[in-house]
């Protein structure tokens, strides 16, 4: 194994393996501020690492640049207490077998275009139909499967910049699309995760992350137990295959009525397959508001999400079926952990009414979003 440090931060060592199990003690006292980078392997050839971001209170986060995935984000409970609030693997391995996204950035268009195809300026795109027959995340090999160039930035904080290129035509998407995302731990337990593109044609764009969180930090306690706030009065209704059918539909009196702060189980049953829908959000601008709020009673965390996009994508792990085993050794079960997906509208390529994901020559994509943890 092999390790490197970087400018003003302290090198780590690899007895400081950040605490990811579910009933450690570990209070992080080892670990010191800055980033860190091990080997972890080889994918299509390239070099994988896995990166340890640390802040100043020994809250850590690790990334690989497999798929820019997020495979840890290890932060304390009201006891003190030190474990992941977001699931992964402590291995390359399991994430080859192709596990729902745990983690990864989701590119070049994240959720569903319906029937894999859009026009744009008269042209018409076939793209790859990997969700019978919709696209989801990007296609067959989306930003979550490819190997980022990573760098570490000569910051004050503990940050990591990755860098990809999809090629012109990449899963059918036109444009050669250059793309940068910084993951920067914050010393108040945010981790904030900056999109930014420029493409030579038009394109779709629609960049998030995937991370499945259980703020809990134990995946045997389900999230239908925690408690969300998401800041929307509308969400888009979908058909049987997810695609949104265009409406932008009150959540007033329906289920999906988080507008104020409510137990994620409490209309559950309300809600044929779980939720899966992607929330309107009431900010109007694209400056970075507070959307959503989660808290979990046992653990006492607290996670507020903010960002500059349109909509949220609130997924409480439907298709989650145990197959997929989290560090520690748990199963992910159904309902085991929850996604809060920051995003434009899915579909918006077909959907003349939603907000535009079109990016054009000359302009700069730029969202940010942020996962900000604490304890009450
Ligand atoms: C989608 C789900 C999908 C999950 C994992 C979410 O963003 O909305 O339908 O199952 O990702 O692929």
């Amino acid at each position: 194994m092999k390790f490197a440090s970087f400018m003003l931060f302290a090198a780590a060592t690899t007895t400081l393996a950040v605490s990811c199990n579910n009933n450690s003690e570990n209070k992080n006292t080892a670990v010191k501020p800055g980033v860190t980078k091990t080997d972890w392997g080889k994918v299509d050839g390239k070099d994988v690492y896995l990166y340890t971001l640390v802040n100043d209170k020994g809250d850590t986060v690790t990334i690989t640049n497999y798929g820019g995935t997020v495979t840890s984000f290890v932060t304390p409970d009201k006891n003190g207490k030190y474990s992941s609030v977001i699931v992964g693997f402590d291995s390359l391995a399991p994430y080859l077998q192709k596990p729902p996204y745990f983690g990864a950035l989701i590119g070049r268009y994240g959720n569903r275009i319906g029937n894999a195809q859009f026009s744009l300026d008269g042209t018409g795109y076939k793209l790859a139909a990997n969700d019978g027959k919709n696209t989801l995340h990007g296609g067959l090999k989306g930003f979550d499967k490819v190997v980022w160039d990573a760098s570490i930035p000569n910051d004050t904080v503990p940050s990591l910049t990755l860098k990809y290129v999809s090629k012109d035509l990449e899963e059918g998407f036109p444009g050669n699309l250059n793309v940068t995302v910084q993951y920067t731990l914050t010393n108040d337990i945010g981790l904030k995760i900056e999109y930014s593109a420029e493409t030579d044609k038009a394109t779709p764009v629609n960049l998030t992350n995937h991370s499945y969180f259980n703020l809990s930090g134990d995946v045997t306690n389900t999230i239908l137990g925690e408690t969300l706030m998401i800041d929307a009065d509308n969400y888009t209704p979908v058909d049987t295959t997810l695609i949104p059918t265009g409406e932008i539909k009150s959540v007033k009196g329906t289920p999906f009525d988080f507008t104020t702060p409510k137990e994620i189980g409490k209309d559950f049953a309300n809600v044929q397959g779980g939720y899966d829908h992607n929330f309107v959000l009431n900010k109007k601008d694209n400056l970075l508001d507070k959307v959503a709020e989660v808290s979990d009673s046992i653990s006492g965390r607290v996670m507020d999400v903010y960002t500059t996009q349109p909509g949220l994508q609130f997924y409480t792990g439907n298709f989650l079926d145990g197959k997929f085993i989290n560090r520690g050794g748990t199963p992910l079960a159904q309902h085991s952990a929850l996604c809060l997906e920051t995003q434009h509208f899915p579909d918006s390529p077909n959907k003349p009414n939603f907000p535009s994901s079109i990016l054009k020559p000359g302009e700069k994509y730029h969202e940010v979003t942020v996962y900000k943890v604490s304890v009450k």
